[in-house]
């Protein structure tokens, strides 16, 4: 069968730093499929492979193709269907994968205009709607957006992406969790004192300011990645891992947080200087949640989350009781933690407490470390190419269910309609997200 991507926003960002280099990637392992790009500002395919970050082979060339497109002409609906039936030439069996890597604002008109695609041809044809985070604006649009995909597609045939559930660590908070004696029996609300989720970006919003003016930190990064985060780490063991059991358990989880009412909202003070004030959009926020279930309730899971900050990571802390320490009212003795972290690179660490030595029984805290690619190698592969993979060969593995979006805009609801309390100095953490931990009397751990 052959597979044609028909890639909308094939000039913008996702598709130059991430899609490019998966679909190479992928051609070279031997999948067969063809790209019909799309875009506004190139009038020409030269033009467009010229503005390539990266030149790609002349093997991957011949199946990529650009159609300048622009929603608003409908004569760009004629260029794309033309160029569709030239692709599919005289194969018999055809599927069609529309690849939406439009803002969200879009996504209305583009689903219509697929449509009025024309793919009504002499051979067998199936089809897929790829649609990007974030899915919708809150809880009613993404209700909006799903009633008006499934009117054209059927739920199977859509993909809605959420690429952390490409990541290699998403799937290994799985395998580790649940394939390991001594961690599956610690992780409940028995011995976890609290969790903490730090996922801090050094970079502002730079160039993508347009976009993300309209989007902000909680829909870019809170609704999709971080709640997925959480359902990885608080979930049940799945009968069996097959997406319909993982994404069961998961749908527990999300069902079991009541929506975030103890949150920050702030923004960082150069992009404010640069536009004026009228931008309120927040680049940070921190807050508390409770997940309700047996395993986990009582357990706070604090989030910090957003741009500008003096350090780009990724991290999860997960802090266990420090009984012995206060048995013995002793602070030299720290509290266990699982660390996991997942950029710069990925680690796995637990600490523990060990004899310093040429001491009297004092201890000192120490990691005992797993780096992924000093045990697996680096060429673990990223995760748009998983994602795109699990596309080609229609596995829905890595995709979240609709049920788990709509879970998820339950969820952030209340900070969709918070105010920006503060503005902080770039590379600073905003003292909000200090306060946040303060007043349980915890100190965040990086
Ligand atoms: N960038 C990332 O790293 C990233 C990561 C994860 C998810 N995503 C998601 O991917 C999606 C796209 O993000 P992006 O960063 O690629 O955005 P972007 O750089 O702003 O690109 C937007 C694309 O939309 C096209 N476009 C805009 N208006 C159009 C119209 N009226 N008709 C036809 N095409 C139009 C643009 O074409 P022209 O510029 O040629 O006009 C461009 O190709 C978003 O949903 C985002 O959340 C992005």
């Amino acid at each position: 069968m052959k597979q044609i991507i028909i890639q909308f926003g094939g000039t913008g960002d996702l598709f130059k730093k991430k899609l490019l280099p998966a679909y190479m990637h992928l051609a070279a392992k031997g999948y067969d499929f063809s790209i019909i790009t799309l875009g506004r500002r190139f009038s020409t395919r030269e033009e467009f492979i010229a503005h390539l970050p990266q030149q790609p082979d002349q093997e991957f060339l011949k199946r990529l193709e650009y159609v300048q497109y622009d929603m608003k002409d409908p004569a760009s609906l004629e260029r794309v269907s033309s160029k569709a039936q030239q692709l599919v030439g005289d194969e018999c069996e055809v599927e069609f994968i529309y690849y939406i890597a439009l803002q969200p604002s879009l996504y209305e008109a583009a689903i219509r205009q697929i449509e009025q695609i024309n793919t009504h041809m002499h051979c067998t044809v199936s089809k897929k709607i790829i649609v990007e985070k974030p899915f919708g604006f809150d809880l009613d649009t993404a209700t909006a957006y799903n009633t008006i995909l499934t009117s054209v597609f059927t739920d199977e045939e859509i993909y809605r992406i959420d690429h952390y559930l490409g990541k290699e660590f998403m799937q290994n908070l799985l395998i580790m969790r649940f394939h390991n004696d001594i961690i599956r029996g610690i992780w409940n609300n028995h011995f976890i004192d609290h969790i903490q989720i730090i996922f801090d970006e050094d970079l502002g919003v730079e160039e993508r300011l347009g976009f993300y003016e309209q989007i902000g930190v909680v829909r870019d990064t809170v609704q999709n990645h971080i709640l997925q985060v959480i359902t990885h780490l608080t979930m049940s063991e799945p009968s069996a891992f097959t997406p319909e059991e993982i994404s069961h358990e998961k749908l527990r989880v999300l069902r079991a947080i009541k929506p975030v009412k103890d949150f920050t909202l702030s923004r960082y003070r150069s992009l404010a200087e640069l536009q004026g004030d009228s931008i309120r959009t927040p680049t940070y926020t921190s807050f508390k949640l409770f997940v309700d279930t047996f395993e986990f309730s009582g357990v706070p899971i604090y989030v910090r989350t957003g741009k500008m900050q003096s350090e780009g990571r990724s991290q999860i802390y997960v802090n266990f009781k420090n009984t012995m320490g206060r048995v013995l009212n002793n602070s030299r003795i720290a509290q266990n933690s699982v660390i996991i972290t997942t950029h710069p690179e990925m680690n796995i660490d637990i600490t523990l407490n060990m004899k310093m030595p040429n001491t009297r029984w004092e201890t000192q805290p120490v990691r005992f470390n797993f780096n992924h690619a000093e045990t697996f190698g680096i060429n673990t592969p990223e995760a748009y190419e998983q994602i795109v993979e699990k596309i080609l060969r229609s596995d829905k593995s890595l995709f979240p269910s609709m049920s788990e979006i709509q879970e998820a805009w339950r969820i952030v609801t209340p900070t969709l309609q918070g105010n920006v309390v503060e503005t902080y100095d770039d590379h600073t953490l905003p003292a909000s997200a200090v306060r946040l931990l303060e007043e349980d009397g915890r100190v965040w751990n990086a």
